[in-house]
């Protein structure tokens, strides 16, 4: 561990199958009015919007409602969130959804009381909160981004054709976020894996950087294990309880800033990702398992001794009289069984991209120099090309 740092988590989490009923216990924390945040309508499918109202009723609290955040919340509907929360002086944002629901809510917690604009001083300038911030609690019903216990936020501006996060501070992050497995049985199978694939990726992206000895990187090995073991028996059987478990306490654990501690991190899948994304408005895990084979094959030179260690610890290859590089090779190619047999995107032009969007994609992919190598922008065309 040669990297200096610090470590706090300012989430408190409830988890498990009877997590909800600790809501009543959190919301005694805070005034009357509750903004609802909430997605397209699948609470309402799967019962736990009439099981949140019923508790907020009994807790006598005031609900505004504020649903339709779709997937990859749009800077508009982060306007319609912000007046919602200005016109009903919301005490409490609670959101009921995944990421997109948390995400949202964080951007509007720190804009309600701000008079500049939103998207400028947050996801242009990068600038940190100066106003009061609304809190934001979470109950997550989707296992992937980690939005539950982190500071992100993620923006999409289609008119800009620009997609950018934000990571915010402890102030920003859910002051509480309830974990229930059951609430993702419903879950359609395509998001279900495209959530597994993300919780995978954030741990990539923490794991290849460095050559030091690091604690954050056997952690991050045991998450990847667990991840790939409980994602195959998840795919065959969703409500197996213990699998849905795993994955989401691990979805947690791969981005709550835990496994960075110590450690310059790569990030450049979801950089890549993300630029897709604000081309397409393709489901984020897709996204990522679109260009991810290309980038590694092409930064595997560089990290070659990680490689050939994820290839080992994580994916059990045997080294026996082989090259590095032949370990490494096997490695992303157990990775790629495994991504295929989850039926995962694997080039982008599934995802909707064509040849003449690949220079625009390349300019709004910033450019992150954690990782083994710092792409030059024709190493991010050839690396999408590679993802055609
Ligand atoms: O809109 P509803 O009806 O809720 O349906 C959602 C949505 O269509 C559905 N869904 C969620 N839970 C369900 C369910 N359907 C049935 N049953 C359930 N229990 O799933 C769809 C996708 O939901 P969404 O919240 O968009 O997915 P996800 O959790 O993957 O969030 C994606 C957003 O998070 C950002 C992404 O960029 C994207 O904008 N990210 C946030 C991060 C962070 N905060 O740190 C990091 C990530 O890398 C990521 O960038
Ligand atoms: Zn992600």
């Amino acid at each position: 561990m040669l990297g200096n740092f610090s470590y706090k988590n300012a989430t408190k989490l409830y988890f498990g199958d009877d997590s909800l009923k600790f809501l009543k216990d959190e919301l005694k924390n805070y005034g009357k009015t509750v903004q609802l945040i909430y997605g397209g309508g699948s609470i309402k499918k799967n019962g736990i919007y009439d099981q949140v109202i019923k508790i907020l009723k009994e807790c006598g609290k005031k609900v505004v409602e504020d649903a339709g955040v779709m997937p990859n919340p749009t800077v508009e509907k982060l306007y319609e969130g912000i007046k919602i929360a200005r016109d009903n002086k919301a005490d409490l944002l609670l959101a009921v959804g995944g990421g997109s629901c948390c995400d949202y809510a964080k951007a509007v917690s720190v804009s309600v009381n701000e008079k500049d604009d939103a998207w400028q001083k947050y996801f242009v300038r990068f600038e940190e909160p100066t106003c009061k911030i609304i809190p934001v609690g979470c109950i997550l019903t989707m296992a992937g981004t980690g939005s539950e216990m982190n500071g992100g936020s993620v923006i999409s501006n289609h008119n800009e054709k620009l997609k950018i996060g934000h990571v915010f501070g402890d102030e920003v992050m859910p002051k509480f976020s309830i974990l229930n497995p059951k609430f993702t049985y419903s879950l359609p199978k395509r998001q279900m894996v495209a959530g597994i694939y993300d919780i995978f990726n954030h741990i990539c992206e923490q794991y290849f950087s460095g050559t030091d000895d690091n604690t954050s990187d056997y952690i991050a090995e045991a998450l990847m294990k667990s991840v790939i073991k409980s994602s195959l028996i998840a795919f065959d059987n969703p409500e197996d309880y213990e699998a849905r478990s795993n994955i989401m306490w691990t979805a947690t654990w791969a981005l709550n800033t835990l496994i960075a501690c110590g450690k310059e991190t790569d990030w450049m899948v979801h950089m890549l990702g993300q630029a897709v994304g604000a081309y397409t408005d393709a489901t984020h895990g897709m996204t990522l398992s679109a260009v991810s084979l290309a980038y590694y094959k092409h930064i595997m030179p560089y990290g070659l001794h990680k490689f050939k260690r994820f290839a080992v610890e994580v994916w059990g290859v045997n080294a026996d009289n082989k090259t590095d590089m032949e370990v490494a090779e096997e490695g992303l190619k157990a990775m790629e069984n495994w991504m295929k047999k989850l039926g995962l995107s694997m080039n982008i032009s599934e995802l909707g991209v064509t040849d003449d969007m690949i220079e625009g994609i390349a300019d709004a992919t910033f450019i992150l120099n954690g990782g083994y190598k710092v792409l030059t922008r024709d190493e991010v065309i050839k690396v999408l090309k590679a993802s055609m």
